[in-house]
Formats: C-alpha cells, sequence, structure tokens
C-alpha cells in the first residue's frame, strides 16, 4: 500500500510540476511569435499534420453541386477571386503583394501546374479558413453558392495562363441600354 501512495504522489507531483514549467514558458517570452521567424520543424510538423487531419475529417458534408464546369459559374468565380483572394494568393505574372510576401504560413501557390484541385477541399477552406493562419473563412460573407463558384475557378488555376486569368476575372459588360 506505501508504495502504492509512492506512485501516486510522485504522478502528482511531475503533474503539478509539468504545469508549472509550461505555465513558466507560456509567460518567459521564449517562444517567438514574428511572422518573419520561421517557425521551429516540430512545431511547423505538428500544426500542419493537425490541419491536414481536421479538413480531411470534414469533407464528407461537402456535397459538390452539379454544374461547376458551366463558363458563367466559372467566370462568377473569377471574380469573386479577384476582389477576395488575389491580394493573399496572387496572379499569373504578377509579383507577390507585400501582404502576400509578409504571411507565415506563406499562401500556397494554387497556380502552381502540378496542382490537382479537390472540390470538396477548396470548399472546406474557403468556406472555413484555418485557424492561426491568415486564411480567412469566407462562410460569413459569401454563401455556399458563392463558395462552389470560387470552387470551380480555382479547377482552372493550375497553369493558367496571365490573358485566360484576365478574360474569367474581368467584370461583365456594362448591358447597354
Ligand atoms: C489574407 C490572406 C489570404 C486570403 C485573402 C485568402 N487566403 Fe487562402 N490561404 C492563405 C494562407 C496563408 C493559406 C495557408 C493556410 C495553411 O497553411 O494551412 C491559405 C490556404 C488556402 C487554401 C488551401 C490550399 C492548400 O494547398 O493547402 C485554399 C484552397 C485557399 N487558401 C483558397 C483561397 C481562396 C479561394 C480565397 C478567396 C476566396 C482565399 N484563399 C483567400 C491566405 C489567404
Amino acid at each position: 500500500m506505501n508504495a502504492f501512495f509512492t506512485v501516486v504522489r510522485t504522478v502528482v507531483a511531475l503533474a503539478i510540476l509539468g504545469g508549472a514549467a509550461a505555465v513558466a514558458f507560456i509567460y518567459s517570452g521564449l517562444y517567438d511569435v514574428s511572422a518573419t521567424t520561421p517557425d521551429i520543424p516540430i512545431v511547423a510538423w505538428a500544426v500542419h499534420a493537425v490541419s491536414e487531419a481536421s479538413v480531411a475529417a470534414r469533407l464528407g458534408a461537402n456535397k459538390v453541386p452539379s454544374g461547376l464546369d458551366k463558363p458563367e459559374t466559372i467566370k462568377a468565380g473569377g471574380r469573386l477571386f479577384i476582389e477576395n483572394c488575389a491580394v493573399c494568393h496572387g496572379a499569373p505574372e504578377v509579383a507577390p503583394t507585400p501582404i502576400a510576401q509578409g504571411l507565415n504560413p506563406s499562401p500556397p501557390n494554387l497556380f502552381a501546374a502540378t496542382r490537382k484541385p479537390d472540390e470538396q477541399e477548396n470548399f472546406q477552406f474557403i468556406k472555413y479558413g484555418v485557424k492561426m493562419t491568415a486564411m480567412p473563412g469566407f462562410g460569413k460573407s459569401l454563401d455556399d453558392d458563392h463558395v462552389w463558384q470560387t470552387v470551380a475557378f480555382l479547377n482552372k488555376l493550375p497553369g493558367m495562363s496571365k490573358s485566360d486569368y484576365a478574360g474569367l476575372t474581368a467584370a461583365p459588360a456594362p448591358s447597354a441600354n
């Protein structure tokens, strides 16, 4: 019985010490939160792994509607992209904005020719965003139809040329009257 209490006392003492060390670390200022300092590799890995698992676990609810390949849907998405996304995610042959350059983690290059857009995943990112990164959740400002239009445009981004980008993001011609 004595041995049992010794074990319990040791475990409790270690838990208290661990908790105190964690609190001391939090308030010490040792951890550098500056965006300009790269993450320690283990922190970068852990945050990324948590994020990937979180997104993957939530994809089932995103039922892809039909018609995402309609030209007018893609163009509607293009206009939403230039208004809401280009400041961080850029555009073909355009230098990254000061905002994009300063973000940590950096916004992924959605125009990379080798990228394979995943519609359910893109919907998840756009509607809900990613905590503790600059990726905003647009669910507060765009309804699901608008988010899917943006997804439709993202399908076309890999390898998109500058002129296609200009055409797909242009404001609609004013109606003659
Ligand atoms: C203020 C900057 C900012 C804006 C505006 C923004 N994003 Fe992002 N986005 C990010 C960052 C940073 C990440 C990386 C998040 C991470 O590391 O988990 C990201 C991630 C993503 C991803 C996930 C890509 C991947 O490979 O992991 C998609 C898709 C995406 N954004 C699409 C969009 C779309 C579409 C819009 C506009 C409706 C938009 N973003 C607006 C900064 C932004």
